[in-house]
């Protein structure tokens, strides 16, 4: 099984560093979910460990190699990223997009084959893309764009997939059904998956393993339950909540105060 590490990494860009001293080994095979605030470094991070941001210190191993040493197409056989705003190429269509996932697949003794066809396909169906295939990406509603890119980096077969945010502008139901698959490409397929997601209730329910960052570093990891708490909670999102088991997973489930809701003593006697 492919094993990611990062040790020591200081990301930053131009002179400011936003990421410093960080070490990480994600569980090979798992599915690992990076929570934090807004401008943490959750994206940041996950660029460098797909190599789209080079360290100013430290390194990032793909089963050992250094990811930065290693040739593009070697790096994206083994590693796909869906980007937290990823931009299609004006008036490109839907399964334009997902065949390119295919290309680090390909060579010129290697063209296109049914096995890239089948796997584009297969794709499109997991996402429910095949009937929006020959729609130009830029056509799109955010929530279709979402799950044209996640459609590309599915198509990629990569053992290892890092997804930023994949779940942004989409509806409820397709962020069940994106989250869902995730979870079927990590159990029938093996993969090794890193995902940033801001609910924390849904990252309870889909992790093996949390990652909670604050301010460039890592606060906490571990399983669900033994992360996601009050007290992290308020440390990391400066939010008071109370914490449950969730009645559909028995996960934590995070149900924050807020000003405004706090049920008083009285009320919390009647609601008894
Ligand atoms: N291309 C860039 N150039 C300069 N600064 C950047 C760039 N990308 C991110 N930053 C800065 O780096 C810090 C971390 O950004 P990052 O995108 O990693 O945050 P994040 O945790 O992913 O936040 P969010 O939850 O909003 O997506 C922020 O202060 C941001 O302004
Ligand atoms: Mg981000």
């Amino acid at each position: 099984m492919t094993e990611l590490r990062a040790s020591g990494l200081r990301l930053a860009y131009d002179n400011r560093v936003v990421v410093e001293d960080l070490d990480l080994l994600v569980p090979p095979g798992r599915i690992s979910v990076i929570v934090g605030a807004n401008a943490c470094g959750k994206s940041t991070l996950l660029r460098a460990l797909a190599r789209l941001l080079t360290p100013r210190a430290g390194v990032v191993h793909l089963d050992g190699k250094s990811v930065h040493a290693m040739p593009t197409r070697q790096v994206a056989k083994q590693l796909g990223i869906l980007p937290q705003s990823p931009v299609a190429p004006e008036g490109l269509t839907v399964i334009d997009l997902v065949a390119r996932g295919r290309s680090p697949h390909q060579s010129w003794w290697r063209q296109w084959s049914a096995t890239d066809e089948a796997a584009v396909a297969a794709a499109l169906a997991a996402t429910e893309m095949t009937d929006l295939a020959d729609r130009p990406v830029d056509e799109l509603s955010g929530g279709q764009r979402q799950r044209a890119w996640i459609a590309m980096a599915v198509a990629q077969e990569t053992p290892v997939l890092l997804l930023d945010e994949p779940t942004t502008f989409l509806d409820l139901a397709h962020q069940i059904d994106v989250l869902d698959l995730v979870v079927d490409l990590n159990r029938g397929e093996g993969r090794t998956i890193v995902m940033v997601l801001h609910d924390l209730n849904q990252a309870c329910r889909y992790a093996d393993h949390v990652i909670a960052m604050k301010a460039g570093r890592i606060v906490a990891e571990g399983t669900p339950s033994s992360v996601v708490t009050p007290a992290l909670v308020s440390d990391v999102f400066d939010v008071r909540c109370q914490v449950t088991p969730d009645p559909v997973s028995g996960t934590p489930l995070v149900i924050p105060t807020g000003r405004h809701h706090a049920l008083t003593e009285r009320e919390t006697q009647h609601s008894r």
